[in-house]
């Protein structure tokens, strides 16, 4: 069942290309001029009615929704809160009939989100939940259902559903937008024309990770490492830290690279790692001094960056390109390196990368 591979992550890692591009399927306009959702089909007078977007959702799940908050934010100019779960459903959140509350659960059964729903709902806003299993809890108490079509997700590593649940963020943004009219006609082709190349995009990085292995093997006994990257790619950070923790159990912390300086600059250390994404060219150039910021403290820098950046290489020590696409794009490729380096961590270090230590694939216990 694991298909010739030797752990589902792997496998599951792989299936990206096939789970991103079936999660759109139907989804887009033929001609790119926007996105389609049969199972929303909101007006334009409730998405002006909007006054608010909380999100909702634990782990990984939670990290997708970082993702969506700047992608919402970004193209339908109202207001995101993210909340981790557990801390939602104990802070009596602000919530009501303006708030459209959306809850990300791979599994659809995980008790905290479940509970964060249930509360939402008492509150009296609507509730868009997005999954990966159909008829799950959480899928059955909502409002509404966007499903991600990533397929079974066994690891407890969650890969596949990350990326669709990042898909499917933008796929909102858009959809939401353009009834909102905050999207130019451009940008929304040019993020539909985007979208539609990330398979191919996902499968040529996937084709050569021979470099990513080798830093693994290289780095994968080192006890600290540290991610940094600003905006987008500060989302991206979080997960890859998260990735790397729960399967190799290497301490790793994800810092935005504008905190550094505030704490965790301390601890740069001579040879410690520092994966510094740099894919968010609005920021790429303060993105290169806390580059220079963590070499000056001889730190083993490994740089995310877009084919053909030239710049990056002079300040890193490696440099692991990624297909150029639209910039809120970015965070579904630059996750593909982050994944596979945890995963060949773990395999270096000899752990038991599908069924970490501690870790349940699906939490329904407090
Ligand atoms: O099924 P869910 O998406 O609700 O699960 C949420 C988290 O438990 C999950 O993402 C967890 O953080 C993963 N082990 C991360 O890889």
């Amino acid at each position: 069942e694991r298909g010739g591979y030797e752990h589902f992550m792997i496998k599951e890692i792989y299936e990206q290309p096939k789970a991103i591009r079936e999660t759109m399927t139907g989804r887009l306009a033929k001609d790119d001029s926007g996105v389609i959702f049969d199972e929303l089909n909101w007006t334009k007078e409730y998405v002006a009615s909007i006054r608010k977007v909380a999100i909702v959702a634990c782990g990984t799940a939670y990290h997708a929704g970082m993702v969506g908050k700047y992608l919402i934010e970004k193209l339908t100019r109202i207001p995101v809160e993210v909340d981790v779960a557990s801390e939602f459903r104990y802070r009596s959140p602000l919530v009501d009939e303006h708030t459209l509350t959306v809850i990300i659960s791979q599994s659809g059964e995980t008790l905290d989100t479940l509970a964060g729903l249930k509360e939402a709902k008492k509150q009296g806003s609507r509730v868009l939940a997005v999954t990966n299993v159909v008829g799950s809890s959480i899928a059955r108490e909502a409002d509404h259902v966007i499903y991600t079509w990533a397929g079974p997700e066994i690891a407890v590593a969650s890969t596949k559903a990350y990326t669709t649940q990042l898909i499917v963020m933008a796929l909102l943004s858009v959809y939401m937008g353009g009834l909102k009219g905050t999207i130019p006609p451009e940008t929304s082709k040019e993020l539909c024309h985007g979208l539609k190349n990330l398979p191919a995009q996902a499968h040529e990085l996937l084709e050569d990770v021979e470099a990513i292995k080798t830093f693994a093997e290289q780095y994968g006994f080192n006890e600290d490492v540290f991610f940094i990257g600003r905006s987008l790619d500060y989302a991206v950070a979080l997960e890859g830290s998260l990735k790397l923790k729960e399967i190799s159990y290497i301490h790793a912390e994800a810092y935005s690279a504008g905190e550094l300086k505030h704490g965790t600059l301390a601890l740069i250390i001579e040879g410690i790692p520092v994966i510094a994404l740099a894919t968010q060219l609005d920021v790429y150039e303060k993105m290169l001094s806390n580059i220079k910021e963590v070499k000056a403290r001889d730190a083993v820098v490994i740089g995310i960056g877009f084919k053909g950046d030239t710049e990056i290489d002079k300040y890193v020590d490696h440099t692991i390109f990624i297909p150029a696409t639209n910039k809120y794009l970015t965070p579904i490729l630059s996750v593909i390196p982050l994944q596979l380096l945890a995963y060949y961590a773990a395999v270096t270090r000899g752990c038991d990368v599908d069924k970490p230590r501690n870790l349940a694939k699906s939490v329904t216990v407090e």
